[in-house]
């Protein structure tokens, strides 16, 4: 076969494949299969380490089974005595399968003295690379949305700052729903979240967001009303992310901005 044919085979191989929704390369070393296939089970070499934030000493050293995850999860959240202390302890906890394959551990991003805390589902491709929430498609659209009510995650001013995090802070393997276990399991950590950062208000992004803090789904009825959440207003909104799958949405998007910003007016 000419290397202009193989050449083509190859990325169409790749196209194929990326159309299936294998968008990123696992393993660190490349994997001959045919000659694996020839293999016995006792000459195949052990499989190499997965890349993941799951490897240091300390997860390690965590993984050992524990009776109750989400007991370790609370524990370890309510030791936090600081957002730094949080932060530490989420990468340090090892009880999430969704670690073990996610690159970088998604803390949060902007100010945590902002008035308004937005609580996003989970990580995707570009922010698990990036290792901040929220900065993709979806996340540059969030940016222009709250700055239209003049708020930004760079604002040093509290009043016109965001701060933001996601219920999960790994990156769920092909941007799949979160898992109720999943949530569940997390939730303590971003319960603790919300009471050290202390906003004046959160806002909900999505039927995930919704489903972890109001315990229901069903954005296009729960959006634009708000609600009590961890003790705090709450307002549900559409996800930036549905917004750029349904345009039409942007419009009830723009009312439950406007509501906002007439909250942070009045409770000012
Ligand atoms: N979607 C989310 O919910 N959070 C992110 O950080 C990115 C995309």
């Amino acid at each position: 076969m000419d290397s202009e044919l193989d050449h083509r085979i190859a990325l169409a191989l790749l196209e194929w494949q990326l159309e299936l929704g294998a968008d990123e390369a696992i393993g660190e070393a490349p994997v001959n299969r045919f000659a694996a296939a020839r293999l016995t089970p006792q000459q195949s070499p052990a499989r190499p380490r997965q890349a993941g934030v799951a490897g240091d000493a300390a997860a390690g050293a965590q993984s050992a089974a524990t009776a109750d995850p989400v007991a370790e999860a609370r524990r370890a959240a309510a030791a936090a005595g600081s957002l730094e202390e949080l932060d530490t302890a989420l990468r340090t906890f090892a009880h999430c399968p969704l670690k073990r394959g996610a690159k970088t551990t998604v803390f949060a991003d902007g100010n945590p003295a902002a008035r308004v805390m937005i609580i996003g589902e989970a990580p995707g491709r570009d922010e698990d690379i990036r290792g901040r929430p929220f900065v993709g498609r979806a996340g540059r659209l969030l940016d222009r949305m709250f700055a239209a009510i003049g708020l930004a995650r760079d604002s040093a001013d509290s009043a016109s700052a965001l701060y933001i995090t996601n219920i999960l802070p790994w990156r769920p393997p092909q941007n799949r729903d979160p898992t109720p276990e999943e949530i569940a399991l997390l939730l303590p950590f971003v319960t603790r979240h919300v009471e050290l950062a202390a906003p004046g208000m959160l806002v909900l992004m999505g039927n995930i967001s919704c489903q972890a803090l109001l315990g229901r789904r069903g954005i296009t009825r729960l959006r634009g009303n708000w609600a009590q959440a961890l003790g705090r207003p709450a307002l549900p909104m559409f996800h930036p992310a549905y917004l750029l799958r349904n345009p039409a949405a942007k419009r009830a998007a723009w009312n439950d901005l406007l509501m906002l910003q007439a909250r942070l007016k009045e409770e000012k």
